[in-house]
Formats: C-alpha cells, structure tokens, sequence
C-alpha cells in the first residue's frame, strides 16, 4: 500500500494499481502514511468496515434515496437506468462514494472506484458500516475537520470546483417527452407567453430527433430547424436537446459508419463493436474511455451548434440497455415452449414474467463489452461508473472549443465524481409522487457535497399523473434549486403550468415570477459557494447543534442566509417548522404582510398554495429585484434587499457578465452591503463594483417586528 498527503491534510491510501478516474484533482505527495480502517482482501473483492456509535450521523452518497442522515440503509454505487425510485431503491443513475461520518469526531471517506460498491450504512448491523468493494485496486482519502462544513470544504477543494453554466441556465424551463413536432414546441412558448409565465427554455426530448439517431433532426417533424431554433431565440427563448448514449446501427447514418471507421466503439468479447438495444433499436455505444472517441463524439455536437443549439442533456449514459437480442431470444424461447397448451403453476409463470420484466439493463450485460484504456482492454464492469462522467466531460471539452468563450448548458443524467467539473445533473426519472418530492429535497445538500451545484429534480414528476397542488408545492422548492426543469414522460397527462386550473396557473405563474425575482440571490449564492468551496444546501445540523436540529430532515440551509421547509403531502395549509433561532418568516407573495419574526422553537406555519414562505436568518438579508419574463430583461438597476437586523449584518452580492468565462480571471461585479443597527436607526454601508446597481431599497427588519424602509441612489459611486 501506498499512501500520500494531500496539500489540505487530506490523506490518501492507495490498494493495488487503481485506474485514474480524475475524480480529485489535487497533486498528491508521498508520505509514509497509517490507515487505521478494517480493510480485507477477499477472493470477490475488498470490505471496509467502520464502526459507529450511537450518535454518528452519515451524510452524502449524493443522488441517492434515503433521507439527509444516510444512517440505517443500504445503498448501491452502480451507474442505473431506474425508472422506478421505489422506496427501497439502492441504486439510482450515478455513483458519488464520498460520505461523512459524524459524531465525536467528524471524518470524511471517498473511495476512488470505478466499478460496484455496496454500503450497508448500519442496516443489518445498526453498530457498523459494511462497505464492499468489487475489487481491489482503489484509492481511499480520509479528511478531517472540526466539523461537517470543514470536511466538506476539503473534499469539494481536492475534487475541483464544479461546472458553471450560464446565468439564463437559472431561468424556468419547460419540458416534456412528446412534443413531437416544432409547431407544438412554439405552442408551448405561445402559451407562456399569452398566460404571461416567464420562460427561459424548452428541452427537446427524442421527438426532435429522425428515427432516434444521435445528431439528426426529424425532416418530417422539425424541417428548418436552425430558423427555428434562431426565431426563439429572438424571443429569449433556449432550446436544449437531448443526447443518447447509444448510435443507431444504420449502414448509411454518417456517425455510425464513422464511428466503425474510426474504431470508436465498445467491443464485445469477440472484438466487434457490442451490440445493445436502446430507443432506436439495435446501437453501439461510443468508447468514451477513449481519447480518439472523446474528440470525435464531441466535435458532433457542432452540428447542432451551428444551427444555434447553446445547451445539450446527456441521457441514458449509465449506458442503459433495454435487452441483448440474445436475452431477448431466450426468454422468447422460452415463453413459447412453456406456454403452448400448458398449465403453468405459479413459479413457471412468474418465470415467464420476470424473463421479460428483467430484461433491461442485467448485470449481465456490463460483463459482455469492453473499452480501451491506454491500449489496454477493460470490460465495462470494472470501469462501469465513469461512462455517463466521461461522455459529458468529452461534451464540455468540445463545447469549450466549438463556442469559444461562450458559457453553456449541459447536464447528464449519470455521472460520478469529477464529473461534477464538467456539468450538472437531473436526477432522473422521478414520478409525480409526494415521496419524490421530499427525496428531491434531500437530495440537494447531499450532491451538494460531492461536488455537484448545477442540480434539479424534473418538477412535477416525471412519471405519473400530476396535478395542481403537487405542482405548486414542488415548484415551491423548486424556485430555489439551480436547475428548473419541469419534464414529464410520454404517456402522462400534461403539467405544464397552464394544464390544470386557473388558480394553479395563477400560483404557478407568481411562483416562477418569485424565481425571476430572485436570481441575483440564487446566481450569487451559486456562484459563492461554486468559488469558495462551500455547500450551496445544507443540512441543518451543519450549522446548528442542537439535539433537534441534528434530527431535522424536511428543512434545509440555503446559503448562510435562508432556511426552506417545503410542504411534502396533499391537503396541508401549512406545516410545523423546527427553528433552530430566531427567524425572520417572509411571505414572498405578500409584500405588505410578508413579515413576522418566529421565535426559537417549533412554530406551525400557515403554507398555502398561494404563497412562497422561506425564512431569514437574523442578521442576514437578501437581495431580490423586479420579476422579468426572461433573463435577458432581468433589470438590476433596483436592487431590492430583506434584511433581519438586530445588530450587523452584511451581505456579498456576487454578480458577473453570466455568459463569459472572464470570471474565473476575476472579472466580477461585487456589492458589499454592510447593515449596522444603531440605538433608533440603521447605519448602511454599501461598496458596489456592479454597474447594473443604481438604486437600492432596503426593508429591514429587527426582533421587534419594526420595519425600516430606507432607499439608497447612487451611480456607480462608493458609499
Ligand atoms: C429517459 C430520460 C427522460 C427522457 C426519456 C426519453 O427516460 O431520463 O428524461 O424523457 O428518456 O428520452
């Protein structure tokens, strides 16, 4: 074993010869290091495990079922197509080893895998953690810190910081699988726009595609797609289509015949590129393993490009198989010898049954194909983790060349760690479910932590019937995660905002507009914690340590300033709220009464349909502006701050050009708002790089319930 320090402290073992997943970034240096964990070697593969005490807490595993606290379950890190989270579901589409234990000490793990990992987190042992590795050439880093914050800090530091897409990747976005033709896709635009609901973009599913093949466009259905494309963009309005793992096998489709020309395809045993069934029927899936495929597969996302195409999502990259012409033979061989003129008992036929309902995406299959690595040949198992990362990585490193130093939008649906550095995720085929709901607000400070910020469920529910009210109270929560997205599956009724009732409409549509209004909020905490290493969601027991707070899984921390306790069940006008301190409740959707300060304790909150409730922390603020209907409107020259003050607070807006790189060299707008209360007065003091500011209003609040309203003008000038 090897071992070596990395510059934060973190520490580093190394078992074996581990395949180089690029998942950390920072230089190693050797050192003569101890590890004090039960590492065992076995015949099928390594077992970790970690003793706990009654009072640990995990936390991490990022996309995955479960609550905040991972304690007490199992989980599975093997990249899967799973279109049905279930509650007992241990495995989703992406794999994100690292965790956090904490009780007396707090200590932060990330096994360095590229293939299958289980964990048992205390389940059938409640006194220890059961990791199994299925294999034994890995990496393990172990950092520590005073507390959760700092430990997430550190790994965040060593994987790199995370994707940033451009500012109008924050605004609204409506999808949906089945908008099959151009004219329903304007459609859907026209309708915002008459129900004036602001909008951003609109995914493009399959239906844009001919014959769901890679990098083509429907003649039939989507003729004069650049015009299109360009028209809507007039308006403001993105498209992003999708991209699939698997290419069509087609003699005459220009990428599959250059993808066998140029050798750029996954091999079977026997050395021909493997053959799996996905969408368009049978396909081969690109070796992104390769440099050679990266560089080719990449460069054809210009073809979409040129016709104006700024933002792409990556799918079915786990790679998902729906069967193998062989395994699809078989069970049909089978069928049909058990079927004819016979009586089958119940084992025969759930036999029969499970033949073809376990079709799709066998273990089986991972062992059947093969990627080059360095010119050397590795079945897809062992390295199965890293197709979705490793296809979205040759994506970014294309779109950074083909739009020059135009910022993007790009997301996948698998991914693992070191992805997060080129885009960010949705996390997958969810359903119009409460339960989905509340797991995708679980999620967020859990990828948050292994590294991914670009993050968001599909809004509403992908699967399943939605109706109004689990629109309403999803986009409740969902006006504050980076990515907003509400896509549905073919098949299900329509939950756009304007399918249901005219009171959901109108909910909906002042809950996006809330969204507009908040972006220089949202884009600035982003950012911030995107720079500085920071959780953009956190738990709340990350910064309060009361026992409660410790226990609370159905609120969570945004940024330093607000905490969110979204409503996750039919029928409630409220819910209880644990406040951890004094708060400041804003009804966002009622500005004369949008005031109440909630004292240290649990508060049942009134929560209607109507309204967007979250909670100031004392002594913070939050900038806010007028609503507009895209990004390109969005109009700062107000800047609107809600401040709860008792004696100081202050308040980094960060703000940049949102579509350039020049960030990352420093170009960027600050506006440093210092609040100072004073005996019957406040003291405001405000420091603004940013050109678009010219006026700020101030409501500020203190423990009294008193409000001071106060306006500050200025023009470019320092105050
Ligand atoms: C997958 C994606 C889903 C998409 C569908 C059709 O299930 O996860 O978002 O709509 O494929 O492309």
């Amino acid at each position: 074993m090897e071992s070596y320090q990395l510059k934060n402290g973190t520490k580093v073992f190394q078992y074996g010869l581990p395949i180089e997943t690029k998942a950390v970034i920072a230089p190693k240096r050797k050192m003569k290091l101890k590890c004090d964990l039960d590492v065992k070697f076995q015949k099928d593969g390594t077992t970790i495990s970690i003793e706990l005490l009654s009072e640990d807490r995990i936390y991490g595993l990022g996309e995955n079922l479960g609550g905040i606290n991972k304690r007490g379950r199992i989980y599975e890190s093997y990249c899967t197509d799973t279109p049905s989270h279930i509650e007992d579901r241990e495995k989703l589409y992406s794999a994100h080893n690292f965790f956090i234990v904490s009780g007396k000490v707090v200590r932060g793990y990330f096994i360095d895998f590229p293939g299958r990992i289980t964990y048992d987190m205390g389940y059938y042992n409640q006194k220890d953690i059961n990791i199994k590795i299925y294999g034994q050439n890995f990496y393990i880093y172990i950092l520590e810190g005073k507390d959760e914050k700092e430990v997430s800090s550190k790994f965040l530091e060593i994987i790199g910081k995370s994707y940033v897409p451009p500012k109008w990747g924050f605004g609204y976005f409506q999808s949906r699988w089945g908008y099959r033709n151009k004219e329903e896709v304007k459609k859907v635009y026209k309708t915002f726009k008459e129900n004036d609901i602001p909008i951003e973009g609109i995914y493009l599913d399959l239906d844009y595609m001919d014959n769901f093949k890679d990098f083509t466009i429907s003649q039939e259905r989507f003729s004069g797609f650049k015009e299109f494309v360009e028209d809507l963009k007039k308006e403001g309005i993105y498209l992003i289509p999708i991209i699939d793992a698997g290419v069509k096998v087609e003699n005459g489709y220009d990428i599959y015949e250059e993808g066998m020309k140029g050798d750029y395809f996954c091999k079977d045993k026997e050395g021909k590129p493997y053959e799996g069934v996905v969408w368009p029927g049978k396909v081969h899936f690109p070796d992104f393993m390769k440099k050679e495929t990266q560089s080719w597969f990449g460069d054809k996302y210009q073809k979409l490009t040129d016709s104006g195409i700024e933002g792409f999502w990556n799918d079915m990259n786990e790679p998902a198989i729906f069967y193998e012409q062989e395994a699809l033979e078989k069970a049909v061989e089978y069928a049909q010898k058990k079927l004819k003129n016979k009586n089958l008992d119940v084992f025969s036929y759930f036999k029969l049954k499970d033949n073809f309902t376990s079709l799709a995406n066998r273990d089986s299959y991972y062992k059947n194909f093969y990627h080059e690595i360095d010119g050397k040949k590795v079945c897809n198992e062992k390295v199965h983790n890293l197709y979705g990362y490793f296809m979205t990585k040759s994506t970014y490193e294309a779109l950074r060349k083909i739009l020059k130093g135009k910022r993007f939008l790009l997301i996948s649906r698998s991914s693992s760690i070191g992805m997060h550095r080129y885009g960010g995720i949705w996390t997958g085929d969810n359903s119009s479910w409460w339960f989905h709901l509340e797991q995708n607000m679980k999620m967020l400070p859990s990828l948050n932590m292994c590294g991914f910020f670009y993050i968001g469920a599909d809004t509403g529910g992908f699967g399943g019937n939605c109706n109004g009210e689990l629109l309403t109270r999803w986009l409740q929560l969902s006006i504050f995660t980076p990515l907003l997205r509400n896509h549905s599956a073919m098949g299900c009724n329509n939950q756009e905002p304007y399918a249901f009732t005219k009171k959901v409409l109108k909910n909906t549509r002042n809950l996006i507009k809330a969204r507009y209004s908040l972006i220089p909020y949202i884009y600035s905490e982003y950012m911030k914690s995107v720079n500085h290493y920071h959780l953009m969601f956190q738990p709340l027991s990350f910064e309060f340590k009361d026992v409660l707070a410790k226990e609370i899984e159905d609120q969570i921390l945004l940024g330093d300033q607000v905490m969110i306790a979204p409503v996750c069940a039919p029928n409630y006008k409220g819910r209880y709220v644990y406040f951890p301190e004094e708060m400041l409740e804003i009804s966002f959707m009622h500005p004369k009464k949008m005031i109440g300060i909630r004292k240290k304790g649990i508060h049942y909150i009134n929560y209607r349909l109507e309204d967007l409730k979250f909670f100031i922390r004392k002594n913070a603020m939050i900038p806010y502006v007028k609503s507009c209907k895209n990004l390109k409107e969005l109009d700062q020259k107000n800047l609107k701050i809600l401040a709860y003050v008792d004696n100081e607070a202050i308040y980094n807006l960060y703000d940049d050009d949102g579509i350039s790189y020049d960030f990352i060299k420093g170009k960027r707008f600050s506006t440093r708002i210092k609040i100072i209360k004073k005996e019957n007065n406040y003291e405001i003091k405000v420091h603004n790089t940013n050109p678009s500011i010219k006026n700020i209003e101030f409501k500020i609040i203190d423990s009294e319930n008193h409000i001071t309203e106060k306006d500050i003008s200025f023009i470019n000038k320092n105050q």
